[in-house]
């Protein structure tokens, strides 16, 4: 378990799949992601998901995010891991809305990168957003992500961000 200032990040456990359910299918959150929208049902849906806690594999770290009371409220991750690249990409949901601009997804992702340059040898963990998703990017300013390019695939705009080691460590000299 990992500790931020107001979140924990957790191992996925089976007890998560119904609220993940919940917000795959939540069509709001989905487009926010840029996702597909599920269409299976949640039993089939749970057979996948025990599958794949079984067998996660080593390029991919995902976590619960919970409150420090232990509410479960949204996800995030680390993935596409490329040690020669040093580098891999990272994810975040909240998908409570109780818990939307109230800075716990700032200190999931300041938890997540301090957790990453600390533990790994990545130096380089870069993200990409809808364009017209301000809010997800001005969260991701205040943890020291800048922009670095846009990316249309599949008819979505997405800005495209970054953080390197190096503005990592400098940016934790500012806070
Ligand atoms: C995007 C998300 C992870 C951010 O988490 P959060 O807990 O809401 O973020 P925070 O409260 O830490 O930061 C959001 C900031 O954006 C600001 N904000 C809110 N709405 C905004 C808008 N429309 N435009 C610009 N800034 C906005 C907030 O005031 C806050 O800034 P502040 O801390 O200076 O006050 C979360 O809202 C979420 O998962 N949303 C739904 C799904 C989604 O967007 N998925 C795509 C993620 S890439």
């Amino acid at each position: 378990m990992i500790i931020g200032n107001k979140i924990r990040l957790c191992e996925k456990r089976l007890a998560d799949a119904l609220n993940d359910y919940i917000w795959q299918t939540d069509p709001e959150l989905v487009q926010l992601d840029a996702a597909q929208r599920l269409t299976t049902t949640f039993s089939r849906y749970l057979s996948n998901y025990a599958r794949e806690l079984r067998y996660s594999p080593s390029t991919r770290r995902p976590f619960a995010v919970e409150t420090l009371d232990g509410k479960h409220i949204g996800n995030c991750v680390y993935y596409g891991v490329d040690e020669t690249k040093g580098e891999a990409e990272l994810g975040i949901i909240i998908g409570n809305r109780d818990y939307w601009d109230k800075g716990y997804g700032g200190d999931v992702v300041a938890t997540l990168v301090s957790y990453i340059f600390r533990q790994t040898n990545l130096n380089r963990i870069y993200l990409k957003t809808l364009d017209r998703n301000t809010r997800a990017q001005k969260c991701f300013q205040k943890c020291g992500f800048t922009p670095y390019g846009h990316m249309v695939r599949d008819g979505f705009n997405f800005v495209l961000m970054e953080i390197h080691r190096k503005q990592w460590q400098e940016h934790q000299t500012k806070i």
